[in-house]
C-alpha cells in the first residue's frame, strides 16, 4: 500500500506533512480549505485549483524514484500480489509495473470523463487544455471535462474490489509513504490475515499501526528512501537495484535524444 510520501523524493509534495505538504500551501492554488481541491461541489463552482495541480503533475515533470523502482524489483522476482496506491501522479506506471499488478485507487490522470453527459475522453485531449490553463470542455455538450481523479464522496474504480480476494491472500503488507487518514484506503490495512507480518515504512507511526497494532508489525521510521536502501541491501538486491535503475535511467536518455527537445 502506497501514499503520496513515495513521491516526495521525486519532488512532488504530500498532503499532510505540515510546511510542505499540499494542504499546508492553499494560497498558491487559490482554495478555502484543503480539501476543497477535490470536493466536487466546489469543483463545478472554481475548476481551476483542480487543474493548477493537474498541470503541475503532468505526467514527464517527475521521474520516479527508488522507492517505485524498490515496488519494480519485487514484481521483477515475482513476489507483488499486487500495489495499491492513492497517488495520483502516474510514477508506479512510469516505473515499468504492468496496469495488471496496480489498483490506482484515487484514480488517474490517464482518462478523463465529461461530468455532464459522461462521455469518455482520452487523455491527450484534455491535456493540451490543461497545459494552456483552459478549462478542458467537452467536443460534445460543453459539460466540464475532468480526469478521472476520486474526488471526496466518489465511488472508488472498479478494480479497488480485488482487495477482497488480494488481502486474504498475501503473505506480507509493505505500507509506505501515507498517513492512512482516508478511507476506505487505510482500513485495507487491516485486511491481511492477523498471522501475516505487517512492515510499516514511513517517517511517523500512522493509523493502525499506532492504535491497534499487532505482535508481528515492524516499524521502520525515517526518510523512505533511506529505509528502502536499507531494506534492499538486508535482502542482498543492492546490485539488481543499481543494474534496474540503470537500466531506466538509460532508457530516459535514450528517449531524450530521440525526443523533440533534444534538438
Ligand atoms: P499524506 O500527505 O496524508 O501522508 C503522507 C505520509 O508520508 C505522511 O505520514 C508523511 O510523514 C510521510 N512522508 C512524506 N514524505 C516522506 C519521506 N520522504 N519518507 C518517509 N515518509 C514520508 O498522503 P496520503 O496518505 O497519500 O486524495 O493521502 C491520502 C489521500 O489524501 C490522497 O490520495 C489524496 C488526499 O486527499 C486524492 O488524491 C483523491
Ligand atoms: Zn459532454
Amino acid at each position: 500500500m502506497a501514499g503520496a510520501g513515495i513521491s516526495t523524493p521525486s519532488g512532488i509534495p504530500d498532503f499532510r506533512s505540515p510546511g510542505s505538504g499540499l494542504y499546508s500551501n492553499l494560497q498558491q492554488y487559490d482554495i478555502p480549505y484543503p480539501e476543497a481541491i477535490f470536493e466536487l461541489t466546489f469543483f463545478f463552482q472554481n475548476p481551476k485549483p483542480f487543474f493548477t495541480l493537474a498541470k503541475e503533475l503532468y505526467p514527464g515533470n517527475f521521474r520516479p524514484n527508488l522507492t517505485h523502482y524498490f515496488l519494480r524489483l519485487l514484481h521483477e522476482k515475482g513476489l507483488l500480489l499486487r500495489l495499491y496506491t492513492q497517488n495520483i501522479d502516474g510514477l508506479e506506471r512510469v516505473s515499468g509495473i504492468p496496469a495488471s499488478k496496480l489498483v490506482e485507487a484515487h484514480g488517474t490522470f490517464a482518462s478523463a470523463t465529461c461530468t455532464v453527459c459522461l462521455r469518455r475522453c482520452p487523455g491527450e485531449d484534455f491535456w493540451a487544455d490543461v497545459l494552456a490553463d483552459r478549462v478542458p470542455c467537452c467536443g460534445v455538450c460543453t459539460g466540464i471535462v475532468k480526469p478521472d481523479i476520486v474526488f471526496f464522496g466518489e465511488a472508488l474504480p472498479e478494480r479497488f474490489l480485488l482487495h477482497v480476494v488480494d488481502f486474504p491472500m498475501a503473505d506480507l503488507l509493505v505500507v509506505l509513504g501515507t498517513s492512512l487518514e482516508v478511507e476506505p484506503f487505510a482500513s485495507l490495512s487491516e485486511g491481511v490475515r492477523n498471522s501475516v507480518p505487517r512492515v510499516l515504512i514511513n517517517q511517523d507511526v500512522v493509523g493502525t499501526f499506532a492504535w491497534r497494532p499487532r505482535s508481528r508489525d515492524v516499524v521502520q521510521l525515517g526518510d523512505v528512501v533511506h529505509s528502502v536502501e536499507k531494506l534492499v541491501k538486508l535482502l542482498g538486491w543492492t546490485e539488481d537495484m543499481r543494474d534496474l535503475v540503470h537500466q531506466e535511467t538509460e532508457k530516459v536518455l535514450r528517449m531524450g535524444r530521440k525526443g523533440p527537445s533534444a534538438a
